[in-house]
């Protein structure tokens, strides 16, 4: 059984996010998307409300599961027994970046390799906090987050709202 682990800080889920999870669900035999908790980054969403917005997204699929974690990846990954991360590359500064991140965890455990699926093009220029700032500003955000999820994101930011 392939599984495979999709990590990231989802703070909010986005599109962009929704179609690495939809195209890497259809080639692994189970996807764990795998929220970080102890993050660099102040959050503007709890992890609850993380875990909870992706729920909402990707509910009907069985072979997705949402969880979360802390500390090392790797030791993550052993411990839900997978094999493969993924990550999306949406423009060429992700690159370095995620290479470096993939070379340090082939040396911290060499059975586990991480696979890149190329954003969609509609995507390549988003990313979590371009969602919150559009949000903040009450800018329209259809075109960025599932529309199962928008109204939650929006009301995050409103004036008044944590
Ligand atoms: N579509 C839209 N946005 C995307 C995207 C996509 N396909 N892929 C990435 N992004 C965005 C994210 O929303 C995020 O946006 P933000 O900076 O505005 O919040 C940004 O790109 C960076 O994403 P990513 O590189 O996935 O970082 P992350 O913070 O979401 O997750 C972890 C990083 C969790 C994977 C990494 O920190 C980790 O593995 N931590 C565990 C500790 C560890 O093991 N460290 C040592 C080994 S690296």
């Amino acid at each position: 059984m392939k599984v495979c682990v999709y990590p990231g800080s989802f703070d909010p889920i986005t599109k962009g996010h929704m179609d690495i999870i939809e195209r890497a669900s259809k080639i692994f035999d189970r996807l764990i998307i795998a929220v970080l908790v102890n993050s660099n980054k102040q959050a503007a969403f709890s992890l609850d409300e993380r875990v909870d917005l992706i729920k909402a997204c990707i509910s009907g699929n069985p072979n997705i599961e949402v969880d979360s974690f802390k500390g090392l990846l790797i030791d993550y990954m052993n411990q839900k027994k997978a094999n493969v991360i993924v990550k999306g590359l949406r423009v060429v500064t992700d690159f370095e970046y995620e290479f470096q991140m993939a070379l340090l965890n082939k040396n911290l455990d060499a059975d586990i390799e991480t696979i890149f699926m190329m954003t969609n093009s509609k995507y390549s220029y988003l990313s979590s906090s371009i969602v919150r700032e559009l949000a903040s500003l009450g800018a329209n955000i259809d075109e960025f987050v599932p529309e199962i999820i928008k109204n939650r994101v929006l009301d995050k930011f409103r004036v008044g709202k944590g």
